[in-house]
């Protein structure tokens, strides 16, 4: 009589691909999983379509920086080799996304340009989102997805990707998205450092906030956004769950990179039983209204539901 059964066609699998490494580097604070080689990064594809997962968020990181952050829309940076390679070699069998922004190509590891004063630049930012973007989908991407929280970056986005004959790619937008302690490990997966130690919280949403999360969801929607999503996941069920209720585009949740770490942590001591925490974490996460989850879980989760 299970209300919310978890399967592995709802589970997207972040996946990060770097520049320069002759072979995986494992990430240690995400014990599992890895920076990838391009080689490597299609190995790990093949792993998660035995198991069930065809979907993949791409995460670049390149070797080097500037303040522009002009890799993330050079042909040859590092997400769009990637792109190519794996939509050459699996074609329609996966659904490829690309995360949009700009922390892991600028110096600074902000997620915009910014303005002599030092403050990011939302408007100067958004417009290279829109390049970022086509260059994304002319190397393959399905979807693409932008995480910067900048304001108006989906019709911006949108508006690039059609006058470049792209208006088939869709747009998961990153719309309640807050800015959270539990991104600290994927700080160290993308090597990004924010500069004079700082923070997003100019542009990310204050955690304490509940009612903004679903205004920004529909400002996404009406700029173009096929798709929504909420992060983290478990602090924000009911934001998720309010979310869910009041659109009618398929909404997801990201299990993001802290949640995953604390479970992996705490099962390596022995404290807790980590995937059948996991099942239930992502399960509830199902039940309060998602769509599907990108969790770092993926593939370990959905081999387990095939026993
Ligand atoms: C920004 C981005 C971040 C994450 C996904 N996209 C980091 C941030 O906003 O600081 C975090 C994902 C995770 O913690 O697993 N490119």
């Amino acid at each position: 009589m299970a209300e919310t059964v978890l399967t592995s066609a709802d589970l997207v699998a972040p996946l990060f691909v770097a520049e320069g490494l002759s072979a995986p580097h494992p990430i240690s604070s995400l014990p599992g999983q890895f920076q990838h080689t391009v080689d490597s990064l299609l190995n790990e594809v093949d792993l998660h379509l035995a198991n069930g997962v065809n979907a993949f968020m791409l995460f670049g990181v390149p070797v080097t920086k500037d303040d522009q952050g002009s890799g993330a829309w050079d042909p040859n940076g590092i997400t769009q080799v990637a792109l190519r390679e794996l939509k050459a070699r699996f074609g329609h069998d996966v659904v490829l996304m690309a995360d949009l922004c700009l922390d892991e190509y600028t110096s600074h590891g902000h997620c915009g340009v910014l303005t002599a004063q030092g403050t990011v630049d939302n408007d100067a930012t958004i417009a290279l989102y829109a390049q970022v973007a086509i260059a994304q989908a002319q190397a393959g991407a399905n979807v693409v997805a932008p995480s910067g929280m900048m304001d108006g970056q989906v019709l911006a986005i949108r508006q690039g990707l059609d006058s470049a004959g792209f208006d088939d790619a869709a747009i998961l937008a990153y719309s309640a998205k807050y800015a959270s302690a539990f991104y600290g490990p994927f700080r160290e997966a993308v090597k990004v450092e924010i500069a004079d130690g700082g923070d997003r919280r100019a542009y990310q949403q204050d955690y304490r906030n509940r009612r903004e999360g679903l205004r920004e969801a529909l400002a996404d929607i009406e700029q173009g956004a096929d798709m929504v999503m909420v992060k983290p996941a478990m602090s924000y069920l009911d934001v998720l769950s309010d979310i869910a209720a009041n659109v009618d585009v398929p909404v997801s949740a990201y299990h993001v990179s802290g949640e995953y770490a604390m479970i992996k942590a705490a099962g390596e001591r022995g404290w807790i039983d980590a995937p059948r925490v996991a099942l239930e974490q992502l399960t509830s996460v199902k039940r309060a209204g998602a769509n599907f989850i990108l969790t770092y879980f993926a593939n370990e989760i959905a081999e387990g539901l095939k026993r």
